[in-house]
């Protein structure tokens, strides 16, 4: 145990006491990533129902636009399979180093710390990787064990789609995460997958921050007229349904696209659209948490 766990007045936290049954390699594991998410002061999970509604976009936005914010941030590709964090920061064939026994990250633009699976999979980026849930597991607990974060104010999280190993692990292993920004499409098909990432979120006990509608209507960029390609609104009315905060509406934007294809958070463009002040929206949610003021306070649709 560090030197300041020992000295830590807690009386309450996890790391301290081993527990019933349990082996020297899990305890170690557990004090390792009590110490290392100790100094992690908020802890933001991304989640979708399904794959392709722009839930890593959105963490990577919502990752860039704290971090101009002034905040130290983190970003966690929690996505075994398809871990897209390196491409959509232009960290594509980056190789994550271990020094003093830990992982460090690697840094993007703006100070932002992101690790990834991508980062050790050597020059084979693309292998498809057929990972066991045992093994998911562990890596994800060692992502929070051992990597080298440091004092941060956010870490966020992308997690896989669905509702599998990945999030439950994550929910287990961070005893105060602050809560979940569960990403949805306006169309009723992909709002009803949402209906089950939020009973996850019941069932597991974590606090849902808010829903974000993503690709809710394109603004013609030659007219103005505002067209719902996939309709709109599901994601709002899901947020009324369910009591649950509605943090923003983002809508297509092919800017959004051209940004990720070359690397670099679309809030770090400068734009100023609607889709940019969407993101503010949204991010403006997610800094109430370092202000010490409940996400409920976001607008409750
Ligand atoms: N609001 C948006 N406008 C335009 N393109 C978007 C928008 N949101 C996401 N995209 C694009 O959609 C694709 C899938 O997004 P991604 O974030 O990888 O989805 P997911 O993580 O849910 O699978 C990416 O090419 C991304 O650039
Ligand atoms: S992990 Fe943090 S709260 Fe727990 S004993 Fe160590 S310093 Fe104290
Ligand atoms: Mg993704």
């Amino acid at each position: 145990m560090s030197e300041k766990c020992q000295t830590c007045p807690s009386s309450t936290c996890s790391a301290k006491e081993r527990r019933d049954g349990e082996n020297d390699q899990a305890y170690q594991l557990r004090q390792r990533m009590a110490e290392r998410m100790c100094a992690v002061h908020h802890k933001v999970l991304v989640l979708s129902g399904k794959g392709g509604v722009g839930k890593t976009t959105v963490a990577v936005n919502i990752a860039a636009a704290l971090a101009r914010a002034g905040k130290r941030v983190g970003l966690l590709d929690a996505d075994m399979h398809g871990p897209s964090v390196p491409r959509l920061l232009g960290l594509e064939g980056r190789e994550a180093v271990v020094k003093d026994g830990a992982v460090v990250p690697v840094e993007a633009e703006g100070g932002l710390k992101v690790m990834s699976i991508g980062f050790l999979l050597g020059r084979e980026p693309d292998t498809a990787i057929i990972w066991r849930g045992p093994v998911k597991i562990g890596l994800i607990r060692q992502f929070l064990a051992d990597v080298a974060w440091g004092e941060l104010d956010y870490l966020v999280i992308d997690c896989p789609p669905g509702t599998g190993d990945e999030p439950i692990t994550l929910v287990q292993s961070l005893e105060d995460a602050d809560g979940a920004v569960v990403v949805t499409t306006p169309q009723e098909v992909a709002v009803s997958d949402v209906r089950r990432s939020l009973r996850f979120c019941q069932k597991v006990g974590l606090k849902v921050l808010g829903i974000v509608e993503n690709m809710s209507g394109f603004l013609c960029p030659h007219c103005g007229e505002r067209v719902d390609i996939f309709r709109s609104g599901g994601g709002r009315r899901l947020a009324k349904a369910t009591g649950v905060p509605f943090l923003g509406a983002i809508p297509v934007e092919p800017d959004i696209t051209i940004a990720s294809d070359v690397g670099k958070p679309y809030v770090n463009l400068g734009a100023n659209s609607p889709a940019s002040r969407a993101f503010d929206e949204v991010v403006s949610s997610i800094l109430k948490l370092d202000d010490g003021l409940a996400t409920a306070q976001g607008e409750s649709a």
